[in-house]
């Protein structure tokens, strides 16, 4: 496999196999900046351990791609949270960059990518605050299932190569670095606003009749909109809900 090509911004550390680069970037991070300045970039061809949203397992076999960024951002640690709505724009702009015609890159709340309609990808975000006015460190890390996908899952999943897309993780590696930094520096100079109004642009299920499913229970409604801090706004009955963690499913026709 060819090596990657990436902005000088990035400080790439390549691995044939970890337990999972969102770990191995914590104990990266917490060695210090010097160690592991902003921009640093773990890659993995395989994962033993990779981790997803809400203590999920993400399977992780060779041919897809995990990679952890070490972010150290100088924002109110409050709005660091707001990186994995950059990250899910960036990962969503690096496949509509390298799609073949004809096919719909989308997110879904809070930062999965759909392909077609089925999940592609995920960003895992963890942060160490240190109870400080900005974060220690950011990590953000990203899956795309390039060549394989799970079968048994409760959303469906795809990869790239089974809807019939040649590239490789390589491809997917420079166009997330490449587009990352662009929506970086889009949040840094103009704030989340101009975050919000292209994440929703891409986002999947707007206005439409959608469940999320909570650690307890189920919650059905219309997805109205995202407030300022990325919440999902649902319009239940009379009510309107505010969530702030949870599985979005959609309706089928
Ligand atoms: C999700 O959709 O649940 C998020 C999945 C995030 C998976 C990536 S793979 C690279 C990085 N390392 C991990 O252990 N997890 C993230």
């Amino acid at each position: 496999m060819r090596e990657p090509h990436l902005p000088p911004a990035y400080r790439l550390i390549t691995l044939d196999t970890v337990d999972s680069t969102n770990a191995e970037a914590r104990r990266l991070a917490i060695l210090g900046e010097e160690k592991a300045p902003d921009g640093t970039l773990i890659w993995a061809k395989e994962q033993t351990a990779g981790r997803g949203r809400r203590g999920r397992k993400w399977q992780s076999p060779k041919g897809n791609l995990y990679c952890s960024l070490i972010l150290r951002p100088e924002v109110p640690t409050e709005q660091a949270a707001q990186l994995s709505f950059v990250g899910a724009l960036a990962a969503c702009d690096a496949l509509n960059a390298i799609s073949p015609p004809g096919h719909i890159v989308q997110i879904k709340w809070p930062n999965d990518i759909l392909l077609n309609d089925e999940k592609v990808g995920g960003l895992l975000l963890e942060a160490e605050t240190g109870g400080g006015k900005t974060p220690e460190w950011v990590i953000m890390g990203l899956g795309i299932n390039v060549a394989q996908h799970p079968s048994r899952v409760e959303f469906p999943a795809t990869s790239l190569k089974a809807s019939g897309w040649m590239v490789t993780e390589v491809d997917c590696l420079e166009a997330f670095s490449r587009h990352f930094m662009a929506w970086a520096n889009t949040w840094l100079e103009q704030g989340f606003g101009a975050i919000r109004k292209h994440w929703l642009w891409r986002c999947k299920g707007i206005g439409d009749k959608i469940e999320i499913r909570l650690a307890k229970k189920t919650l059905r409604g219309v997805f109205k909109d995202i407030d300022q801090d990325g919440a999902l706004l649902l319009k239940s009955g009379k009510r309107e809900l505010r969530i702030t963690a949870g599985d979005v499913f959609f309706a089928t026709a």
